[in-house]
């Protein structure tokens, strides 16, 4: 059984510049809305070549997963971010997104996701670096991310970025 994680990363200790990424735009909820379904569906799959890429549980099906994403766009899980939140093209396709709400107690990293064809190629990691730039730029002083413990790839991502537990 999985646990999930709560990791933080404190924005004032880190040193944080908005650098430029080719394709990155803000999200337009409404009409992004089947974009990122179908990218939040790629990613959890277990399809992606490697079974064990994503946990068991956290594996989603085609409605789930629009279901999924139109709840947090629409505030579900908090409001929904416009602001520090992106997704990014290449090849005409929506290949990255990083979704930032703000539940009570300050912004979290809602999903941040890459289709697996464009996995490993730094797009997460500088997406999400992007959004945390966003935040402290407004005066955030930290944000949050929630992690199931068996997620290795998610965890080594939001570690690389300057989160972790805390204590
Ligand atoms: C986790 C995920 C978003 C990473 O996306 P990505 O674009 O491949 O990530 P990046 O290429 O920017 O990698 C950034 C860092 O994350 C870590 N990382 C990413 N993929 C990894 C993997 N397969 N194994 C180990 N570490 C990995 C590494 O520290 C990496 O830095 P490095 O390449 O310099 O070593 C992607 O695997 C994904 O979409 N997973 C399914 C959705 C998910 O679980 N999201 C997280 C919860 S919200």
């Amino acid at each position: 059984m999985s646990e999930t994680l709560r990791l933080t990363a404190t924005l004032s200790a880190l040193n944080l510049r908005l650098e430029p990424l080719d394709g990155a735009r803000p999200v337009d909820p409404p009409n992004d809305l089947f974009r990122l379904g179908e990218l939040l569906l790629d990613a959890y799959h277990a399809a992606s070549g490697d079974p064990k890429s994503v946990p068991a549980d956290e594996q989603v099906a085609g409605a789930d997963a629009l279901e999924a994403v139109d709840g947090l766009l629409s505030g579900t899980y908090g409001t929904f971010d416009a602001e520090a939140s992106e997704l990014v093209e290449r090849e005409g396709r929506v290949v990255t997104a990083t979704l930032v709400t703000t539940p009570e107690g300050g912004p979290l990293v809602a999903i941040a996701m890459t289709h697996p064809t464009w996995q490993r190629r730094g797009l997460a990691g500088a997406s999400v670096a992007r959004a945390m730039a966003r935040l402290a730029g407004r005066g955030e002083t930290s944000v949050d991310a929630l992690v199931t413990d068996d997620n290795e790839r998610a965890l080594a991502l939001f570690r690389s970025l300057g989160f972790a537990e805390r204590p």
